[in-house]
């Protein structure tokens, strides 16, 4: 089918490139160029495993353009996949929706497109683009659009560092459509995946579990509501998690054997109850947020999503006492960072909790030094005040420090030859921030372990 895709972002690339694997012919659409003409040479603008391998198989079905007029006409799909970031108020920013899909709505062209909100939009919104389209056809086309175009949404559930994983292999693929040749088109299109019939990439085997996988169709706002609520429930697993935790350390718990304890039970399942610093990333803050405003719209409040906000933004504050409980006095005092991704295996730093934590030090008078395996040049762009503190390796975080805060859960964080960097610190406090370190190993090796419990 010939496809496009508005927006090369973590979810629009990876639904690009996907759908392209796939045997789609696929033409992507971004207004930066600086990123188009990273995708053209083969290289991915992002940091996400197995994207270039990916890449490479399907380039003879990929284009990347700046060109709306080279990929929408005559599209059968058109996906939005532009960034809907947070307002001050909480309401989604819909600027960059509303400027995509006025562009489709001008190029639309041949037999029947179906334009897909993949963005993550607040419930109510496909109508919305629907009017936008609309207005553009009949301003560029000199007529009023008669059947040429349906609206569906399909949200995406993707985690970024295994999006390519997802986006073959998902838990079920969520459409919401109004339009019965809308339906029929979209599952034309996912077909190989729900009925799984494609050739697995070499790098990125089926799983043994993976059967066929469930399609969800729904209504419009159905299906927007699903994706804010499905975030909203595992940030709440999450912040649960750690204010059990909180709980747990005072009363001489192992909040991550409680962790496990109730995990195993299947009506509660294990992901989404580590302990920790908390959530980060570009997705549950903001849909949590929107989905709290959105409520207020109908004058319905949301005292558990509520709750599970104020838990998180608590827990980064957590971190900062904990030293200071420890250290007594921040000022003067040097503290590394290990980790500046929002999670592991994505460069992503959009709400990541390093952030706010360094800038918590800063205040306080403590000097930092900041590292990730991955994330650092992303972060000299994007941070040009924290930039400064970037250390080149994790010697430095460790030299001299009076205490060591592992905020990300990169492998090679995990892996790190403790026993060699406990000598360099002033004083040997660590601060596991995702509790995945062994107490006993790094208390064994003279560091002084704390967690957020
Ligand atoms: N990142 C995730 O893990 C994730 C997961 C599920 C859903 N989502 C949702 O998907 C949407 C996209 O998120 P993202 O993380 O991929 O964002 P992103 O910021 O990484 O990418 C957005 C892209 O859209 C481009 N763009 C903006 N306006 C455009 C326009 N008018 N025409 C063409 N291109 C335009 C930008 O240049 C950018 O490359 C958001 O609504 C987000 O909430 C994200």
């Amino acid at each position: 089918m010939k496809v496009c895709v508005v927006g090369t972002g973590y979810v629009g690339l990876t639904t690009g490139v996907s759908l392209a694997f796939l045997g789609h012919d696929v033409t992507c659409v971004d207004l930066d160029e600086a990123k188009v003409e990273t995708l053209r040479a083969g290289r991915s603008p992002i940091y996400e495993p197995h994207m270039e391998s990916l890449l490479a198989e399907a380039s003879e079905r990929l284009t990347f353009t700046t060109d709306y007029a080279d990929g929408v006409p005559g599209a059968e799909v058109v996906f939005i996949a532009v960034q809907t970031p947070s307002l001050p108020d909480g309401n989604p920013d819909l600027r960059y929706l509303s400027s995509a899909a006025d562009s489709v709505g001008r190029h639309i062209g041949g037999d029947f497109t179906v334009v897909v909100n993949k963005s993550t939009v607040p419930i109510g919104s496909s109508n919305w683009v629907d009017s936008i389209l609309r207005e553009a056809f009949e301003r560029s086309h000199g007529r009023k659009a008669d059947g040429e175009f349906t609206v569906a949404s399909n949200p995406e559930f993707l985690r970024e560092g295994v999006a390519i994983f997802d986006s073959l292999y998902p838990d079920r693929i969520v459409v919401g459509s109004d339009h019965p040749r809308g339906l029929d088109v979209m599952n034309r299109l996912y077909r190989a995946v729900l009925n799984q019939t494609f050739t697995a990439p070499t790098f990125l085997p089926r799983p043994g579990e993976v059967g066929a996988v469930p399609m969800v169709s729904t209504d419009l706002a159905s299906a927007e509501l699903i994706k804010y609520a499905a975030n909203a429930f595992l940030a709440t697993k999450i912040s649960f998690i750690n204010e059990v935790g909180r709980l747990a350390g005072k009363v001489g718990a192992d909040i991550t054997q409680v962790a496990r304890g109730i995990g195993l039970d299947a009506r509660i399942g294990s992901r989404f109850l580590e302990p920790g610093v908390g959530w980060g990333g570009s997705c549950f803050g903001k849909d949590t947020a929107a989905l709290i405003t959105t409520a207020e719209e109908y004058h319905h409040d949301m005292p558990i999503v509520r709750a599970a906000r104020e838990v998180n933004r608590q827990q980064r504050l957590v971190v900062v006492d904990r030293l200071l409980e420890e250290l007594r006095i921040l000022k003067g005092r040097k503290v590394g960072l290990l980790g500046l991704a929002f999670k592991p295996d994505t460069d992503d730093l959009r709400d990541s909790p390093s952030v706010d934590i360094a800038r918590q030090l800063v205040a306080r008078g403590a000097r930092i030094t900041l590292h990730d395996p991955v994330a650092g040049e992303r972060f000299r762009r994007e941070y040009d005040d924290l930039a400064p503190q970037l250390a080149d390796s994790v010697e430095e975080i460790f030299d001299d420090a009076d205490a060591v805060i592992l905020v990300t859960k990169w492998d090679s964080y995990v892996d790190l030859d403790w026993g060699k960097f406990v000598g360099l610190m002033r004083t040997p406090v660590l601060l596991d921030g995702r509790h995945c370190l062994e107490a006993s190993r790094m208390e064994r090796l003279g560091y002084r372990y704390l967690t957020t419990a």
